[in-house]
């Protein structure tokens, strides 16, 4: 079983619209669709916006289905020109850009359990995502990727988050999610399309790429299940 997990309803329309043997089930709040994708079977699991929702979401779905891969499908703003509107972040590691304990002497985004601020993605499954984003004629590239209860949406932030972390792209959920599956021993994966540059007139540009973005991310996870 592969897991996938997404935060907004529009990133996994086309997934769900792509299922065979659909079987819908709720855990608190939480919705979990299990199925077929690409004739493997997945569990589509929707967390809702931000870390704590994505945390709560991850362990459910490891508990009750055990998932050997957990990957994140959605969209990001992006933090680096080599990223455009439709592109896609693989990530290669996920940082938690507002997890701050530096008032007690620790580097920012510092984690005690893996002794560093990166929560790792699966080097395997991230080249697999690139091979399955270039056949589908989808700009992808390798990128790490910072997640905070926060929209990103001014020039400061981002360029805090570049200088302390060096990510290419910022989303809500891709740390918790990769954070609890490292707890957890369960490989994970992050597929980022971008919906917004980050700064200008963000909100418009989020709301104008969001179904483009969406429609990248599931397509290249769609690729992805076909390679696994
Ligand atoms: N998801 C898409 N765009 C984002 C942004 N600018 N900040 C945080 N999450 C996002």
């Amino acid at each position: 079983m592969i897991g996938i997990i997404c935060a907004l309803d529009i990133e996994a329309e086309k997934l769900k619209s792509s299922m065979t043997d659909a079987a819908t089930e709720k855990i608190g709040r939480l919705v979990f669709t299990a199925g077929k994708l690409m004739g493997k079977k997945v569990v589509i699991g929707m967390a809702g916006v931000g870390k704590v929702n994505a945390a709560m979401c991850t362990q459910a779905m490891i508990m009750r289905y055990n998932p050997w891969l957990v990957v994140n499908s959605g969209v990001a703003g992006s933090l680096s020109p080599r990223l455009d509107i439709g592109d896609i972040a693989v990530g290669t590691g996920v940082v938690e850009h507002d997890f701050d304990t530096t008032a007690v002497g620790d580097a920012p985004g510092y984690f005690n359990e893996i002794d560093g601020d990166t929560f790792p993605c699966d080097a395997d499954i991230a080249a697999a995502i690139l091979r399955a984003a270039k056949g589908e004629n989808i700009r992808a590239l390798p990128a790490k990727i910072a997640s905070g209860d926060q929209f990103v949406s001014d020039s400061e932030t981002k360029a805090r988050i570049v200088r302390l972390f060096g990510a290419e792209a910022c989303e809500m959920e891709g740390g918790a999610i990769a954070h609890v599956c490292h707890g957890n021993g369960v490989k994970c994966a992050v597929i980022r399309a971008i919906s917004d540059s980050t700064d200008g007139e963000h909100h418009i540009e989020f709301y104008k790429f969001l179904p483009i973005a969406a429609e990248n991310s599931a397509r290249v996870m769609l690729a992805l299940l076909r390679e696994l």
